[in-house]
């Protein structure tokens, strides 16, 4: 009996489609995949920290540490239904004649892409690819990167089409990412002309301004947001107790750093009395021509985007305002994968900075989850259909 249960889950996950993850760090987007009914059978991260992350936690995906340029398509096992990369794509459109060390040195987007049509050239072509990257692609080199990157993709005969999706619709966390999404041979939902939260201005601005033949493969991929959420900042803090906080000295310090506007939002939560949790950061910004490192704070329940730890200002802080007094400590690791959709199960780097830069690279899991649900798993339903 327990033998034919076990047998029945492996046809079961081989049943489900294969999903290649490309700069995976440590695997967000195959666990948001995976919660969607997909599963990953190779990794690739050229990061030897992130690669013992992903390891951790998926020890039966073959993972290989190294840079995706390294790679050719023999290295990547049968055929799958998706390539999903989260790829630097900053400086993609200087590659010009893509090839040898002009495009190696562009980026790693046309490392991951030569993989792509060397799958293409052997038959296994990925039908749906998905590009994930922070929202300035949209704007970088005047458009040109994200013009690139979808010209590519369209004349390699796929339907291309783009979401901003913020992630802190699902999470309190505000995280807006741009994600690319390609199809060939597949019917996903999708809206005639642009609308809803996910085709946002900027998106609609940016596609205006692509070669027609790119446009004339585009698709405004429908997604439905997820209800209200529920789930605020304070709800996935670790208890007050066991909080490492500051003391009262660096409380002060920090608290110089604020912006006046900021610090009057400070002062009338504590007035109030009531227990209420700020998220902190601190940032340089240019006042009367003179850069100035200023610690900004929201109260509105949500983290600020989680970013990679570079020169600690990245680094977030929570404030716990109550009974008129004010306490400050450094969001944990542990905070911050709560804050990108994980569960505690998630092993996490011993070191605080090395979870943080972690989680500050990652996507948000039920994000991916809901791309899965609604996009891609629908899409290949369908083509199983037709084919039948
Ligand atoms: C934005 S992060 C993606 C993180 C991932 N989606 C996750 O959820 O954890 C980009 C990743 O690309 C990796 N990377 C950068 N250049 C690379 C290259 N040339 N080859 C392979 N991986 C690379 C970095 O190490 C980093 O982990």
């Amino acid at each position: 009996m327990a033998i034919r249960a076990i047998e029945g889950e492996g046809e079961e996950a081989e049943a489900r489609p294969a999903v290649f993850e490309f700069f995976a760090g440590g695997g967000l987007a195959g666990i948001g995949l995976e919660r969607a009914g997909f599963r990953t059978v190779f990794a690739n991260d050229i990061d030897a920290a992130k690669a013992r992350s992903f390891r951790a936690n998926h020890p039966d995906i073959a993972m290989h540490q190294g840079d995706v340029w390294d790679l050719t398509a023999a290295d990547l096992p049968g055929a799958p239904a998706l390539c999903w990369a989260s790829s630097p794509c900053q400086d993609v459109s200087l590659a010009g004649a893509r090839g040898g060390l002009q495009a190696k040195r562009s980026g790693a987007f046309w490392g991951f892409w030569r993989l792509v049509e060397g799958l293409a050239a052997e038959g296994r072509a990925p039908p749906i690819v998905v590009i994930e990257n922070v929202a300035g692609l949209l704007s970088s080199a005047g458009g040109a990167d994200f013009a690139a990157v979808c010209t590519v993709m369209a004349q390699a005969g796929y339907r291309v089409g783009a979401l901003e999706i913020d992630a802190g619709l699902w999470l309190p966390q505000s995280r807006p990412r741009l994600f690319i999404i390609a199809m060939k041979g597949l019917e996903a939902p999708e809206t005639p002309a642009p609308g809803g939260p996910f085709h946002s201005s900027r998106l609609v601005a940016s596609h205006a301004g692509l070669p027609e033949a790119t446009k004339a493969a585009w698709a405004w991929w429908s997604l439905t947001p997820p209800p209200r959420r529920n789930l605020d900042l304070s709800s996935l803090l670790i208890p007050d107790v066991e909080a490492d906080w500051l003391d009262d000295a660096q409380t002060e310090a920090l608290l110089s750093l604020t912006a006046p506007l900021h610090r009057a939002r400070l002062d009338a939560a504590l007035v109030s009395g009531e227990r209420r949790v700020a998220a902190a950061f601190r940032r340089v910004r240019v006042e009367n021509g003179v850069k100035i490192q200023r610690l900004e704070v929201r109260l509105d329940g949500l983290a600020g985007c989680l970013r990679t730890p570079s020169g600690g200002s990245s680094r977030q802080y929570v404030m716990v305002m109550q009974d008129g007094r004010l306490r400050a400590r450094r969001l944990t690791g542990r905070e911050a994968a709560r804050l990108m959709g994980l569960d505690e199960t998630y092993v996490l780097p011993s070191s605080e900075s090395a979870a943080l830069k972690l989680m500050g690279d990652a996507v948000a899991v039920p994000v991916v989850q809901a791309l899965g649900e609604q996009l891609f798993a629908p899409a290949l339903r369908g083509r199983t259909k037709t084919a039948a």
